[in-house]
C-alpha cells in the first residue's frame, strides 16, 4: 500500500511488514482519539454554553462510568503491549540454522566477517530468502546497526555481543546507518546492505579471495596462541575439552551454571578468571588486549564449529604442543 509513498522506506525483510502494521495501528488509534476529543470539545462547548437562567449541576461520581473509562483503555493498551511483545520476541530470536555474520563496529566504520571467510567494510552482501543472524560488537564506543528497509535497529556495544537477525524478502541495495551518536564522523558511518539473488550471491562469494572460513582462521589462532596445549581433544588437558561445548550448560567452580553462548566464550578468552569451570584451576592467561575483535570472532566461530562433527579441517585436533607463543595481534 505504501510502497510508492516517498516518506516510507522500502520493505525488504519479514520484520518490516510486522513493524509497519503496529505503527499504522498506533497512528490510526492516536488520530481517532485526537479527532474524537476535538469533536467532543466542540459538542460540549455548544451544548453547555452559558445561557441566561441556567445553572450547572455538579455530578456526584459514578462507579460504572469510572470502570468503563478504566477498562476500555486498559484493554486497548494490553492489545498494543502484547502485539509489540510478540514482534519484539520474534525479532530477537534468531531461527536455528541462520547463517551468521560477525560485525565489528569502530569509529567510524562497519567491519563484517562472513562464516565462509569473506570480509567487507561498510557493505554487507546477503542472499535473498535466507535467515541471517548478526553477531555484533564494538571495538571502541557504542554504535547502533540500523537498516530502515528491514525496520531493524540494534545497539552495538563494546565488550559484549548483541545479536539481531533478518530474513530479506526483496533483492536490492538498502541503507545501513549508525544510529547512535559516536563521535565527529558519526554521520559518515554509513554503508549498504546488498540483497542478492542466490545465484548472484554464490558468484559473489566465489569472487573474493579468502584465507579459509572463519572457523579455520580461528583454528589457526587456537594453535598460534597455544590454546590447544591445555584445551585438548584426545585426553583430559589442563583446560576443559571444548568439543561440543557451544550451547551447553556449564557448571562453574563457584556453584553457578552458565550457558556456553558467544558472550561466555568471549569472556572466557579475554578474562578466563571470571567464570572458572568446575574441576579446573584458574591457570589460563588473560587475553584481554592481545586479541583483536576480529580474532575473537574467529575463535568464537572455531569453538562453535567444534559442535558439528563433519566440518572438515575445523574439527581436527592438533596433538602437537607448540607451547605458548607471544600472540601476534593483527592491525
Ligand atoms: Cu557509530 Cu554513530
Amino acid at each position: 500500500m505504501f510502497d510508492n509513498f516517498p516518506l516510507w522506506p522500502a520493505r525488504a525483510a519479514t520484520t518490516a511488514g510486522q513493524v509497519d502494521a503496529l505503527y499504522i495501528f498506533l497512528v490510526l488509534l492516536s488520530a481517532f482519539m485526537s479527532v474524537a476529543i476535538f469533536i467532543m470539545i466542540l459538542v460540549f462547548a455548544t451544548k453547555y454554553r452559558r445561557r441566561h437562567g441556567r445553572q450547572a449541576e455538579p455530578i456526584e461520581g459514578s462507579i460504572s462510568l469510572e470502570i468503563t473509562w478504566s477498562v476500555i483503555p486498559l484493554g486497548v493498551f494490553l492489545v498494543i503491549f502484547v502485539w509489540g511483545a510478540v514482534i519484539f520476541f520474534r525479532e530477537r530470536t534468531a531461527p536455528a540454522g541462520a547463517s551468521e555474520i560477525y560485525v565489528v563496529a569502530k569509529q567510524w566504520m562497519w567491519k563484517l566477517q562472513h562464516e565462509e571467510g569473506q570480509r567487507e567494510i561498510n557493505e554487507l552482501h546477503v542472499p535473498l530468502g535466507r535467515d541471517v543472524k548478526m553477531i555484533m560488537t564494538s571495538q571502541d564506543v557504542i554504535h547502533s546497526f540500523y537498516v530502515p528497509a528491514f525496520r531493524l535497529k540494534q545497539d552495538v556495544l563494546p565488550g559484549r555481543y548483541t545479536t539481531m537477525w533478518f530474513h530479506p524478502t526483496k533483492a536490492g541495495t538498502y541503507h545501513l546507518f549508525c544510529a547512535e551518536y559516536c563521535g565527529t564522523q558519526h554521520s559518515g558511518m554509513i554503508g549498504q546492505v546488498v540483497v542478492m539473488e542466490p545465484a548472484q550471491y554464490q558468484a559473489w562469494l566465489g569472487g573474493g579471495t579468502t584465507t579459509g572460513s572463519l572457523a579455520q582462521s580461528g583454528q589457526t589462532l587456537f594453535e598460534q596462541f597455544g590454546c590447544n596445549t591445555c584445551h585438548r581433544f584426545d585426553v583430559q588437558g589442563r583446560g576443559p575439552n571444548l568439543k561440543g561445548l557451544f550451547g551447553k550448560t556449564v557448571q562453574l567452580e563457584d556453584g553457578r551454571s552458565v550457558v556456553a553462548d558467544e558472550n561466555y566464550i568471549r569472556e572466557s578468552v579475554l578474562n578466563p578468571g571470571a567464570k572458572v569451570v568446575s574441576g579446573f584451576k584458574p591457570i589460563m592467561p588473560v587475553f584481554q588486549g592481545l586479541v583483536s575483535e576480529e580474532q575473537l570472532n574467529e575463535l568464537v566461530a572455531y569453538v562453535k564449529s567444534l559442535n558439528t562433527p563433519a566440518s572438515g579441517a575445523a574439527g581436527t585436533p592438533n596433538l602437537q604442543s607448540p607451547g605458548i607463543q607471544p600472540p601476534t595481534p593483527k592491525e
